[in-house]
């Protein structure tokens, strides 16, 4: 149940990639020229459409250099495979912005997921500032399944999201597949959240999620309440079909 967290309501794909286009580059413009700008990616086919629109609108936009990339999460398979993620962000995004090699953190999908998940939690501790001893990213972009799932922390393993470390080894409930996936502790603990839901088959489970009145919720992306910061969604019309609640949160972007 997400109260009061602002929701804006796009027109189109597009025109929700722009404002977030927008959104990151103020962010950057913002961070001090000795310091960086840390955002973990999301996966799936949503994020595609909108790092294509950022890498061919806003490559020379944004001074890249000062953003370090982190992922979300992984599936367990080579970073050349189609259901990379990492693949899915370089082809749709990092191999066409003048980013250096050595600001983009990837999730090595192709390692022993028991390994993996320890790695990359020493890799967020090692290059992530932490507050209150837990890394804090600046930008964290969350996706929503229509399971409810978020990240790689699907309805039956709920109790990933409140594991002790900042990475588990998740497993796919239908396709039984191995996934990499930060946790609640690090996500609460960002500075801002980024849901980025689009297409109407999101529409019923996201109106389960933020209707105001929907006060038990068994869906991972409900727990996503970040203890200090800032909690937005974007989303499209046809994601926001269902909302009972209309909130005064709910903006129309033209
Ligand atoms: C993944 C994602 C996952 C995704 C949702 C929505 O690795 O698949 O991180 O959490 O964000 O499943 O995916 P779509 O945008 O493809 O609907």
């Amino acid at each position: 149940m997400i109260k009061d967290q602002p929701i804006k309501i796009f027109p189109t794909v597009e025109t929700l990639a722009k404002t977030f286009a927008e959104l990151l580059k103020q962010n950057v413009d913002m961070t001090d020229d000795n310091d960086f700008y840390s955002i973990a990616l999301s996966g799936g086919s949503t994020p595609n459409k909108i790092f294509r629109y950022l890498s061919e609108n806003f490559d020379d936009k944004i001074n890249w250099a000062k953003i370090k990339i982190f992922f979300g999460d992984e599936r367990c398979v080579p970073p050349d495979n189609e259901e990379s993620n990492y693949r899915m962000a370089n082809e749709s995004l990092l191999k066409k912005i003048s980013i250096p090699k050595e600001n983009i953190f990837r999730i090595k999908g192709e390692n022993d997921p028991v390994k993996e998940a320890a790695r990359y939690e020493e890799v967020l501790k090692s290059n992530i500032p932490s507050v209150t001893g837990i890394p804090q990213f600046d930008l964290i972009l969350l996706g929503l399944g229509e399971d409810g799932h978020t990240a790689s922390i699907f309805p039956n393993q709920v109790y990933l999201f409140y594991s002790i470390h900042l990475c588990e080894v998740a497993v796919h409930p239908q396709t039984k597949q191995k996934r990499i996936t930060i946790t609640g502790k690090i996500i609460n603990n960002a500075k801002h959240i980024l849901f980025l839901v689009t297409g109407k088959n999101k529409a019923s489970v996201l109106s389960k999620i933020i209707d105001v009145n929907n006060s038990k919720s068994e869906y991972p992306a409900s727990l996503v309440n970040p203890k200090n910061g800032k909690l937005t969604w974007l989303l499209d019309i046809e994601a926001s079909k269902m909302f009972v609640s209309k909130s005064n949160n709910d903006v129309i972007e033209r």
